[in-house]
């Protein structure tokens, strides 16, 4: 079957469904979404703590602005975000952030009935809105509404399976309709990948199961660049042994880290924002602490970890600001925070990097569009602020729809699609029949977490030549290895088996981008911390990762970082 359509959205998140919105809006009546999972349930739901803009309606943030947001997340991004584009965001944060309000987002208010706010690290002002500790929920929730308002058409459960490019220009997609087994072929003017990010390419991540970096890996192969891929952001507060996000918000609201001798260590490495310094600096002193002895079960298995300690904060307080923290800890843990300190632990959070793209969403290919954690506009840089990813997915979300409906008003569909649309077809059927009929001996599971153990500690938190070149040789071993891997599920409907090995592919691919881009990246950046370069390097490394995929391997190049409004200084909180 081939499906035909204007704009087509791959990925029912907050990016995927604003996206299409701004699409819908903009005239485009043919607009479709497609996603592996029920929109709702897409990652965007489980960010918890808030979404960033500077509105100013906090007691302790009157004198907040956009100028203020924007340079707390250059400061953030340790000075790799592309400043025009940080400028964008922030300034498009509020008219976003009240457009939400407007469409029904139930944010938790002030008395005064205005969107309340709340601390965050690395943020001068409280500036980050919540809507208890459910914000994503919230938003994804009214977004998807808007979308059925105007009745966008969602094909759900379906995996894209190769991004089709000929001459430059996006023609198409291959995908699998995950009920029945049957590929299908999409035909299509515009197409925009909001897939999300590439955390389960780790070990012990708060990602969502399906966040494999796909769409990263799809645009990859197709010949899009992807761009700084090496700052990999570790949460400071994932709870030990399951990884599940315990907010930022929890410091927002007060919350304590202390170690074995019952200090707030956060002292010494942060001694003005304390706990709620920017997350890579957060990270790494929770890191330092559990390494230097000072955690609690060193040396136990699942690793160390401190304590982030709400008992102050009062029950009444934890019900109305941190009510999913409280029922998670219950319910995963065992313990109530109310009473009883949450072991936390780093754990691998979000992709700074992605599909190289500008704040239009608008790829090397012609046609083809990035938004939210698969894209890199960047705005992040080496290190993103807690409360702007969701901003990234709304604000450039919007952006890339707007863009699209006028690259569609403006022109003709590809030509000589179809041929080139059923050369891929067949192509990806070999590889599936391969994948299935082979004599392969390797088993894709086994690779997977070999995979992801090898991400984790060998281009991890803290970072030096001799793990990373490692780590690379693992990977490019796995590589290898994965030639030899057979998938043992023939089934048609739901063959996770199938879907699973066809992701690690993408996997390795990716991986090997990160450890490449890690290990020639030679200062200490945000996210990227080297024991052998403790210093950041403006002189060689203030510029992006470029990294393209050859069948032989990542190929590495550099672009400026655009600097306008803030010099790159020593940042300290
Ligand atoms: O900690 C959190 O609530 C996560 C927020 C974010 O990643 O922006």
């Amino acid at each position: 079957m081939q499906l035909n359509h204007q704009v087509v959205i791959v990925g029912g998140g907050l990016a995927g469904l604003r996206a299409a919105i701004a699409a819908h809006d903009s005239g485009v009546s043919d607009v479709v979404i497609i996603s592996q999972l029920p929109p709702v349930r897409s990652h965007s739901v489980a960010a918890a703590g808030g979404i960033n803009g500077s509105l100013a309606n906090h007691p302790n943030s009157k004198d907040d602005n956009w100028e203020k947001h924007m340079f707390d997340t250059v400061k953030g991004s340790d000075f790799l975000a592309d400043q025009d584009a940080a400028e964008v965001m922030a300034k498009e944060a509020v008219p976003r952030i009240i457009e939400m309000e407007h469409w029904g987002c139930p944010f938790s208010r002030n008395d005064d009935g205005t969107i309340a706010q709340r601390p965050f690290g690395g943020a001068g002002y409280p500036r980050t809105c919540y809507a208890s500790d459910k914000t994503g929920h919230a938003l994804l929730h009214t977004m998807y509404q808007q979308t059925r308002k105007r009745g966008i058409k969602v094909l759900q459960e379906y995996v894209v399976l190769e991004l089709v490019v000929r001459d430059g220009r996006a023609i198409g997609l291959v995908a699998l309709n995950f009920l029945t087994g049957e590929l299908i072929t999409v035909k299509a003017q515009a197409i925009l990948f909001a897939t999300g990010g590439a955390g389960k390419i780790y070990a012990h991540s708060t990602n969502n199961l399906l966040n494999t970096g796909l769409g990263i890996a799809l645009a990859y192969h197709a010949g899009v660049p992807i761009k700084d891929m090496e700052f990999i952001q570790f949460h400071p507060t994932g709870l030990w042994g399951t990884n599940i996000l315990m907010t930022e918000g929890c410091r927002g609201e007060g919350g304590y880290l202390v170690n074995n001798l019952g200090e707030r260590f956060m002292v010494k490495y942060a001694p003005k924002a304390m706990e709620l310094g920017p997350r890579d600096i957060v990270a790494r002193s929770i890191q330092t602490e559990i390494n230097e002895g000072r955690g609690f079960n060193q040396g136990g298995p699942g690793g160390g970890y401190v304590h982030l300690d709400l008992r102050h904060l009062g029950e009444a307080k934890i019900d109305e600001r941190l009510p999913e923290v409280r029922e998670i800890c219950l319910n995963f843990a065992g313990l109530d925070p109310v009473t009883t300190p949450i072991p936390v632990q780093p754990s691998q959070h979000y992709t700074m990097g992605g599909i190289d793209c500008n704040v239009n969403g608008e790829t090397k290919v012609t046609g083809f569009y990035a938004a939210g954690e698969c894209a890199c506009v960047s705005v992040h840089g080496a290190n993103r602020l807690g409360g702007n990813s969701l901003l990234d997915t709304i604000v450039f979300g919007k952006l890339a729809g707007d863009r699209m409906a006028a690259f569609v008003a403006g022109g003709s569909g590809p030509a000589n699609a179809d041929a080139a649309l059923a050369e891929a077809l067949t192509n990806i059927k070999h590889q599936i029949t391969a994948l299935q009929n082979g004599a392969g001996t390797e088993d894709g599971p086994s690779l997977r977490v070999e995979l992801q153990q090898t991400m984790f500690h060998h281009i991890g938190v803290f970072r030096d030549e001799t793990l990373m070149t490692d780590g690379l040789a693992k990977v490019r071993r796995l590589r290898e290895r994965y030639k030899q891997v057979k998938v043992r599920h023939t089934g048609k409907v739901y063959n996770m088996d199938l879907l699973q090995q066809l992701e690690l592919k993408g996997m390795i691919d990716v991986a090997e981008a990160i450890a490449a881009g890690a290990l020639a990246r030679k200062e200490s950046r945000g996210s990227h911390a080297r024991r052998d370069f403790t210093e950041r390097d403006d002189v060689n490394f203030l510029r992006h990762t470029i990294a393209s995929y050859t069948p032989a391997g990542v190929k590495l190049d550099y672009s400026p970082v655009a600097i306008t409004r803030f010099q790159p200084e020593a940042r300290k909180y």
